[in-house]
């Protein structure tokens, strides 16, 4: 007896245990609610079976195999040591894209919604002028005239007297103030008295010529206007958006607006460069 190891008399108490019907108590994993029972039983053998010689197992096949599996071979740790540069490039690369939606024409086309109420959702007109197919290009040859008439509203030239807007030349007409069944053309710009901000305003417009009337940014008759002031690498947008610039300043900021004619864009009614 005393040559008899205490795991092992503990391992044959726990068969007969088992073989005596009392299985619950002797494999604790059947019923969770015996398992104390047998805890609580097995405590006083505890101590004598801790020191047994554990090394004598042999490891379960799934720890021998883990032991001796490859772990990353050397040569892909290269490659997974670059994986958080990767991710940090694929996220700068991601960043113009983000720009790109922001854009004069994206802006445009949420700022339009307050237009269309009188223009109609397609520029079709209503209490608002006829907008689309071409015919606002027809009175505003030139995207500075429109900017500054959209800022000023039909009020402003009727207040500075100024007898027609746009185009004196129009095909079809020129357009005068309040021309159009006595309405006016309400001011937007905010120095003005308007809810839009310059940046809005050059955006609407753009959506204006280049979706609504038709333009084609890629024709030879608009490619310049566009690529200046309504794609989306536009300087023009970019620094009245970020306030370096203002409708009034443009043409010290930006020698690239043709001076012969001048063609201010301004905040105040101007006679249009025809
Ligand atoms: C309350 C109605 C109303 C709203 C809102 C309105 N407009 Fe007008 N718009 C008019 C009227 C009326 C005219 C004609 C003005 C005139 O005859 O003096 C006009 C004229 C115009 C013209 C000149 C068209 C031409 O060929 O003569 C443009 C461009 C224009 N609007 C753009 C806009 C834009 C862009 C917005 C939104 C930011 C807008 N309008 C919002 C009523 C409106």
């Amino acid at each position: 007896m005393t040559e008899i190891p205490e795991h092992l008399l503990k391992r044959s108490q726990a068969r007969k245990q088992e073989l005596s019907g009392d299985a619950a108590a002797a494999s604790p994993a059947t019923s969770g609610a015996a398992a104390p029972a047998v805890a609580a039983r097995a405590v006083p053998a505890q101590p004598a079976a801790a020191p047994a010689p554990k090394a004598a197992l042999p490891d379960p096949a799934y720890i021998a195999s883990a032991k001796t599996r490859k772990k990353i071979p050397f040569w892909a740790m290269a490659t997974l040591s670059l994986l958080p540069m990767w991710a940090f490039l694929y996220l700068l690369a991601l960043q113009p894209k983000d720009e790109v939606v922001e854009g004069p024409m994206a802006i445009g086309a949420g700022v339009f919604g307050s237009c269309a109420g009188c223009h109609g959702a397609a520029g079709q007109g209503g209490a608002g002028r006829v907008l689309h197919e071409g015919e606002v290009l027809k009175t505003f040859p030139h995207i500075e005239d429109m900017l500054n008439f959209v800022y000023v509203g039909s009020q402003s030239f009727v207040a500075a007297e100024i007898p027609v807007y746009g185009n004196p030349d129009r095909e079809g007409g020129a357009h005068a103030p309040l021309s159009y069944n006595g309405n006016p053309m309400p001011m937007q710009g905010q120095s003005a008295g308007g809810a839009l901000t310059e940046y809005e305003i050059l955006g609407v417009v753009c959506h204006v010529r280049y979706e609504i009337a038709g333009a084609d940014p890629a024709s030879e008759q608009w490619l310049e206007e566009y690529e200046r002031w309504c794609s989306p690498e536009s300087e023009i947008f970019a620094a009245l958006e970020s306030g370096a610039t203002s409708f009034d300043s443009l043409d010290a900021d930006f020698s690239m607006l043709m001076p012969e004619p001048p063609r201010a864009v301004g905040t105040k009614a101007r006679p249009s460069a025809g």
